[in-house]
């Protein structure tokens, strides 16, 4: 059989990626932050020089990437974009790049190969529609705009960016409106994901909630 799968799909900012990371070490799990994967075509796609709009180049660079996952880096050509890829910037151009049914395909593989024992938890957008239909356990993960606005602006801060609390807001209602909007692989629970809010609990209440979940399948 297959090595389990947990997927973790929502909303961006939702606090997926952090959630995710830490369901996976609790449970001696591979990781998967396929959000990365669109934000190094995306940062490629900058690199050289385009907008997002040409689907054949941004496919074409989604084919070659030359990426590497570590513990505390994320190397694209053996440079650490870790940093880079997180800014707004690139976030936002990773939403439009993300709605080319090429760039999705020429990613699928890739996703793929990162389902191996003893498991793995992914997040993203559709790891529980697209990549991983069979996933045991899906999860939804989802919390108020207004929250995931505030939440994104510490993160910011404290990396030591600039960031501006209404450009936020606006900017992740254009990127969640994209994401849900789009015609291929859009952002929707699985038929079959448990809806989790974030909203009003913190990131440990959240953990434990999936943890729990998913020794209750039994
Ligand atoms: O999750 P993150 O904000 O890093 O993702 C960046 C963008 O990549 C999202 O706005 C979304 O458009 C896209 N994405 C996707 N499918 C995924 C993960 C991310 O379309 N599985």
């Amino acid at each position: 059989a297959p090595a389990p799968v947990i997927t973790i799909d929502g909303p961006t900012a939702s606090g997926k990626g952090t959630i995710a990371q830490k369901v996976a070490q609790a449970l001696g799990w591979h990781v998967l932050d396929s959000g990365a994967l669109y934000r190094l075509t995306a940062l490629a796609v900058l690199r050289e020089g385009g907008d997002g709009a040409d689907e054949a180049q941004a496919a074409r660079l989604a084919r070659s990437l030359d990426i590497r996952f570590e513990p505390d880096a994320i190397l694209m050509g053996g440079e650490d974009v870790s940093a880079l890829i997180r800014q707004e910037e690139v976030g936002n151009l990773a939403s439009r790049v993300a709605a080319w049914p090429a760039v999705r395909e020429a990613l699928l593989a890739c996703q793929r190969a990162f389902r191996q024992a003893p498991g793995l938890v992914g997040d993203g957008r559709d790891m529980g529609t697209v990549v991983f239909p069979d996933a045991p356990l899906k999860i939804f993960l989802d919390a108020d705009v207004e929250v995931r606005a505030q939440r994104r602006y510490k993160q910011l801060k404290d990396k030591g960016f600039s960031a501006n609390l209404d450009d936020l807001l606006q900017d992740l209602r254009a990127r969640d409106a994209r994401d849900r909007g789009r015609a291929h692989a859009p952002l929707v629970a699985a038929a079959d994901a448990v809806t989790v809010d974030s909203s009003h609990q913190g990131i440990d209440d959240v953990v434990r909630q999936v943890l729990d979940l998913w020794s209750a399948r039994g």
